[in-house]
């Protein structure tokens, strides 16, 4: 009986009693045979597996341009699809300046677009956003929404603004206007152009930092499950095949 109370007292945990653990305290997470001996399974889950906020997100980069019908096409499908089912494991970066062009006149930039004008504007409505609304939740449906939306960029900010808790509108314009928007655009120049290897088209990728043929092919055929295989913690749910439509037909029987 003092035995019992003793157990119970310093194997804090561990119902056994009975002498079936024969091993040292320290010793008992350091294999799955071992804790399973010591009744600790559930415990050493606890610390031996990293919780899921100690595994990093997955750095992925769309370098782009607000007009280009192929980074149009990335938010409508594969980018949109991957923020709603797995953005909890993404890191996502938006650098809208793709192909454009910038030179110094005075002390401003300007800036030269693919596209015209309107991609210009674009741009730098979607880089004030980034930078006024750092909150991704707050942020990528609106700019999904501009890059899924045709007009001019400033009729369709404010179609999109007004879809949306949390964009203020006056302060978005208020920014791309001005030389802060201006300066803004010049960061995302020089983020692009410091890619290595320097893009060659756009949409272009980057996964934890890396550009290969491979990774931009996945990416846009299938960046979810890009993502997922890239992610090292446990996958979440939207890393799940979706279940083929067998189970929602009513076979004859
Ligand atoms: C997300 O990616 C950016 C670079 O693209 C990096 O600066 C930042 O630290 C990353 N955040 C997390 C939480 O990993
Ligand atoms: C981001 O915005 C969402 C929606 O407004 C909010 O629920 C969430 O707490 C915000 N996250 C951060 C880190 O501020």
């Amino acid at each position: 009986m003092k035995g019992w109370v003793f157990c119970v007292v310093f194997v804090a945990g561990a119902s056994s009693c009975l002498g079936v653990c024969r091993f040292s305290p320290s010793l008992w997470c350091s294999s799955n045979a071992i804790a399973e001996e010591c009744q600790v399974t559930s415990q050493c889950k606890q610390w031996t597996y990293p919780p899921l906020n100690d595994v990093k997100p997955v750095d992925f980069t769309l370098y782009y341009e607000s007009l280009c019908p192929g980074c149009r096409e990335m938010f409508a499908t594969q980018l949109n699809l991957a923020y709603r089912k797995v953005g909890e494991i993404m890191n996502l970066t938006l650098v809208p300046y793709g192909n454009a062009q910038e030179k110094k006149d005075g002390s401003k930039w300007v800036f030269e677009c693919q596209h015209g004008k309107e991609e210009c504007i674009e741009n730098i409505i979607e880089t004030c956003t980034l930078y006024l609304f750092k909150n991704i939740t707050v942020y990528f449906p609106f700019i999904q929404c501009m890059e899924t939306t045709s007009g001019p960029p400033e009729k369709v900010a404010q179609k999109c603004a007004s879809k949306f808790k949390g964009i203020d509108l006056d302060k978005i314009m208020g920014c791309s206007k001005g030389i802060l928007g201006n300066e803004l655009e010049h960061q995302m120049a020089l983020q692009t152009n410091a890619l290595q290897p320097p893009h060659t088209y756009v949409p272009w990728v980057t996964l934890n930092g890396v550009h290969t043929d491979e990774i931009q092919d996945k990416a846009v055929t299938d960046l979810v499950n890009l993502i997922c295989q890239t992610y090292q913690g446990p996958k979440p749910a939207g890393c799940e095949k979706e279940e083929n439509n067998l189970m929602h037909s009513c076979l004859r029987n």
